[in-house]
């Protein structure tokens, strides 16, 4: 005897359809996954740790227009929709709502959730605009999908800490829960940018991870960022398509950059162009010694030349 044939997943392609969709699932719990799609290791271990924390799985594939700068990589974002249907069904996704983009941005609107100063820095200084463009979708996304919990990656660290803000600020009745960074085995976080990365600028990819494992070796502000630093330094220098956007140490929730003397938790952050290609990197650090030599950080803060 064969066993039968599973489910086929449910795919709501339109606002319209998700509020026929979703109602099916009554009063059991729902955990939502947001994505944009090229769905790799990293967004199936969302999903397998949504599926813990509630009855059913939601997902969304949607590359979203509002988080793309003029100049930046929207028009070639990877859109594999049948890889991405595939992947969902595998992981036992309940429901994928793969809006368009002129349905859920029709013509008029006008309102905008804006991040505050903490979409800003780091990533909001190189991306002006960024984290408004995500946290309106996420916001729209939440409005519609109505989850109980959403899963979102630390390795996007300030986008999980501005929605984990926005939550906070505007009362939504959404838990937000992280879910660790999946790396190669050689360190290399995924990332669905990765694909662009030939082999040589894949070597030079390593430099992220490497320089986050340099410093966190260390324990206080001063030798973590001289440590990372030293690392990407050399990277450059090796390659000229290598170009550092920004490595700098700080607080895990206003992602403001932490004093020479912060002890305890601290996030080291760290971006890149390698080639046309632009990654992102991050881990946590316990800073165990305040930082006895305050000119020594305010040199390693310095932007690279
Ligand atoms: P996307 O880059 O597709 O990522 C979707 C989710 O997967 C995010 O929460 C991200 O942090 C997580 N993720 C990506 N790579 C990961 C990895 N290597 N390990 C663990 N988690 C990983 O982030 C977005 O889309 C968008 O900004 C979105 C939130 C969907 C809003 O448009």
């Amino acid at each position: 005897m064969t066993s039968p044939a599973p489910d086929p997943l449910p795919v709501a392609r339109t606002v319209a359809e998700l509020k026929q969709l979703r109602p099916e699932f009554g009063g059991e719990t729902v955990a939502f996954v947001p994505t944009m799609g090229a769905l790799h290791e990293g967004h199936r271990s969302l999903f397998r740790l949504a599926a813990k924390h509630a009855d059913r799985v939601v997902a969304s594939i949607f590359v979203n227009p509002l988080q793309f700068g003029p100049g930046e990589d929207y028009a070639r974002y990877p859109r594999v929709i049948d890889h991405d249907l595939k992947a969902c069904a595998q992981e036992g996704v309940d429901l994928v709502f793969v809006p368009s983009v002129s349905d859920l941005y029709p013509p008029g609107r006008q309102v905008l959730v804006d991040a505050g100063q903490m979409g800003t820095v780091l990533e909001g200084a190189v991306r002006p605009g960024h984290f408004n463009g995500v946290l309106t979708v996420v916001l729209k996304l939440f409005n519609l999908v109505r989850p109980d919990v959403a899963i979102f990656g630390e390795k996007d660290a300030q986008q999980l800490a501005c929605i984990k803000r926005m939550v906070s600020d505007l009362n939504v009745t959404v838990d937000i829960i992280g879910a660790p960074i999946v790396r190669e085995t050689d360190g290399l976080a995924l990332s669905s940018r990765n694909r662009f990365l030939s082999s040589a600028e894949r070597r030079s990819a390593l430099a992220l991870s490497a320089s986050l494992r340099a410093g966190a070796r260390h324990s206080d502000v001063a030798d973590v960022l001289e440590a990372a630093r030293a690392h990407l330094a050399q990277t450059e220098l090796d390659d000229p398509s290598f170009r550092l956007d920004y490595v700098d140490l700080v607080h895990p929730s206003s992602f403001s950059p932490v004093p020479s003397d912060h002890v305890g938790e601290a996030i080291l952050a760290v971006a890149a162009r390698v080639g046309s290609t632009r990654l992102i990197d991050n881990v946590t650090v316990q800073l165990t010694r305040p930082g006895s030599d305050g000119s020594a950080v305010a040199a390693g803060r310095q932007q690279p030349a």
